[in-house]
């Protein structure tokens, strides 16, 4: 018989090879067109008819037999390679889990929120307004004249203005929007406006950069008994105190008359303060009613209709609020200090969207 086409040598071979295209090529060698076994089928012609028969038969018998050989291999080695794969990409579940970061609410945000929350159910709309503002509307409009004294209160940062337009500022309380709202609408208005606010200072209870919320509310009759119930009843939902002590005391500010600051109790235990009771007062806010000045400068008659305005500090609201004693954290950026007094958004229970 020839060499080559002895099933022990087959076999031989065939246990030899441990890849798919080895044996791809190891078949063709056989029973490819020019094949061992292929040729050797094809000169049975020339053979007798006995001859024929023999070796037709042997022929058949070797097909037959490296047939299942090259199908036992390929399935082994498919399997192999499965396994191989398997072994490979097998999920370390050992391994600990990648950490990922949720963002959380800043306390700033969340008191705003609050603060939006409680106001707008007593029918107050949010307004806001630009961080750089005309001199006009943040100190003239609101009776604060240029070299007016009252101006040392709010120092702040002028902008370079080298197209000789009116000055502007970077705004140093909200106030400025009552302007704006005041020229652009008609009384009825009941307005608050939270936001950024500017002034050149710097310690552990200021920032340059800060934020207040301003209320303005003018229609026919509202007087100091509207503008104190309302106060009251802000105070007493933010802190969710319902017997919390305060107090109006007499102040100035340009934009109204009379002008109070509202103050609220508190004790100091252990460096910690607790809001609410005891003999000691921090002041809270601002307000009054409004200036018949500050009407006429918005063109709005001051014989016909008067209101009140209040502004308050969110950063003291907060901090007072959430505990947090150096106000300096606010900014910092400090991821640390974020986790610690952020809010994780799905407690927030907060329905605004700002
Ligand atoms: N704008 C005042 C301030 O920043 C606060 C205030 C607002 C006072 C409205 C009275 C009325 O100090």
């Amino acid at each position: 018989m020839s060499s080559g086409l002895d099933k022990n040598d087959i076999a031989n071979k065939i246990s030899k090879i441990n890849k798919l295209t080895e044996l791809e090529s190891f078949r063709v060698q056989y029973v490819g067109k020019k094949g061992i076994l292929t040729s050797e089928m094809k000169s049975l012609s020339t053979l007798s008819n006995a001859e024929k028969k023999e070796k037709g038969q042997y022929l058949n018998s070797i097909k037959i037999f490296l047939e299942t050989e090259l199908k036992k291999k390929k399935n082994f080695i498919e399997n192999l390679e499965v396994n191989e794969k398997l072994k490979k990409e097998k999920i370390d579940i050992t391994l600990p889990p990648r950490n990922y970061e949720t963002g959380k609410i800043h306390p700033i945000s969340q008191t705003i929120y609050n603060v939006i929350d409680i106001f707008g159910s007593m029918g107050f709309s949010v307004e806001s307004g630009p961080d750089i503002e005309s001199d006009f509307n943040n100190f003239t409009a609101l009776n604060i004249p240029s070299h007016h004294p009252a101006r040392e209160m709010q120092d702040t940062f002028y902008v370079e203005n080298s197209s000789g337009d009116e000055e502007k500022v970077l705004r140093t309380h909200t106030s400025p929007v009552q302007v704006r709202h005041m020229l652009n609408s008609k009384p009825p208005i009941r307005i608050i406006v939270p936001g950024r606010t500017y002034r050149s200072d710097s310690d552990a209870t200021h920032t340059p950069m800060f934020h207040q919320v301003e209320g303005l509310l003018i229609d026919n009759n509202s007087n100091m008994a509207h503008l104190k119930g309302c106060l009251i009843d802000f105070l007493k939902e933010f802190f969710n105190i319902d017997d919390l002590q305060y107090r109006f005391r007499p102040s100035y500010f340009p934009f109204t008359e009379p002008s109070a600051e509202m103050d609220v109790a508190y004790t100091k235990k252990d460096g910690v303060l607790k809001i609410g009771k005891g003999n000691e007062w921090l002041e809270i806010l601002g307000c009054g009613m409004v200036n018949p000045r500050v009407l006429e400068n918005c063109n709005i008659d001051s014989q016909k209709f008067q209101g009140f305005a209040f502004g308050m500090g969110i950063e003291r609201l907060s901090m007072l609020k959430f505990g947090i004693t150096d106000m300096r954290g606010f900014f910092d950026s400090d991821f640390r200090w974020l986790n610690h007094y952020g809010f994780n958004p799905l407690d927030s229970t907060s329905s605004s969207g700002i």
